[in-house]
């Protein structure tokens, strides 16, 4: 995964965030993995659904752009490969590529979507899911106002792409794709270390270079604007996630 300002933290991923993993389970199951093929799993991160791939019998590349994550998959035994998903290199060697909950952080979308078709062989398949339009969109919110309201410019420190279907399947066909499966669907995530943990981990982007102490008041009060509509009143936090789920075949 990749966007300017966010930092992976295998440990701290693994303890906030093991629901992102967890929840990819039907994107897996869309993917349907055979023996033998070779399938790239683009944002791989720490590699906890790239070994589901493996364990299906594939033979999986990983690529991620987070040198702590590459070196954490690769403690597992994943063949994971430091890289940038805007300039993949692979020529038609993949019979499918792979994405969870990555997309959103890696910009440059057609970019993006010229090496995976480029990777796959003719009839590839590319099975992804990721934040739709309105991913996140109280906590993104709140961010900017918090930020705004205090000198700090936020919009342009929007670290995530979202896109329509109608957008996205657009750029499928673009970039080579048939697409025989795209929708998008609110997915209500609860968040199990609660909305503070959730900013430590995941937005970095919007308070880079704001002191320790400002980015603490900030992350404070983001969480209590947030409380009212994201908590329930036994203080368990869900997040308005939103996805974006595909099936595209390379012609
Ligand atoms: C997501 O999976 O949609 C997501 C996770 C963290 C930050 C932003 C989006």
């Amino acid at each position: 995964m990749q966007a300017s300002g966010q930092r992976w933290d295998p440990e701290d991923y693994a303890r906030n965030a093991a629901f992102v993993p967890e929840l990819g389970r039907p994107v897996v199951e869309l993917l349907a993995p055979q023996p033998g093929e070779r399938i790239l799993d683009l944002g791989c991160g720490d590699g906890t659904l790239t070994t589901l791939l493996v364990e299906a019998g594939a033979r999986v590349v990983g690529v991620d752009a987070s040198p702590e994550f590459v070196e954490a998959a690769r403690a597992r035994g994943i063949d994971a490969r430091l890289g940038d998903a805007r300039a993949l290199a692979f020529d038609a060697e993949f019979d499918a590529a792979f994405s969870n909950a990555a997309l959103h952080w890696m910009g440059a979308p057609d970019a993006v979507l010229a090496g995976v078709a480029r990777a796959l062989r003719r009839g590839g398949r590319f099975v992804a899911e990721f934040g739709g339009k309105g991913n996140v969109a109280a906590i993104a919110t709140a961010l900017i106002a918090v930020l705004d309201a205090r000198g700090i410019e936020a919009a342009s420190r929007f670290p995530w792409y979202y896109p329509t279907v109608g957008e996205y399947e657009e750029r499928l066909r673009a970039n080579g794709f048939d697409v025989e499966r795209i929708e998008t669907f609110a997915r209500p995530t609860p968040l199990p270390a609660g909305m503070r943990r959730w900013l430590e981990t995941f937005a970095n982007p919007f308070v880079t270079g704001v002191p320790k102490d400002e980015r603490a008041a900030i992350l404070d009060k983001v969480t209590a604007l947030l409380a009212p509509s994201l908590r329930d009143d036994a203080g368990n936090w869900t997040g308005d996630y939103v996805r974006l789920r595909f099936l595209a075949r390379k012609r």
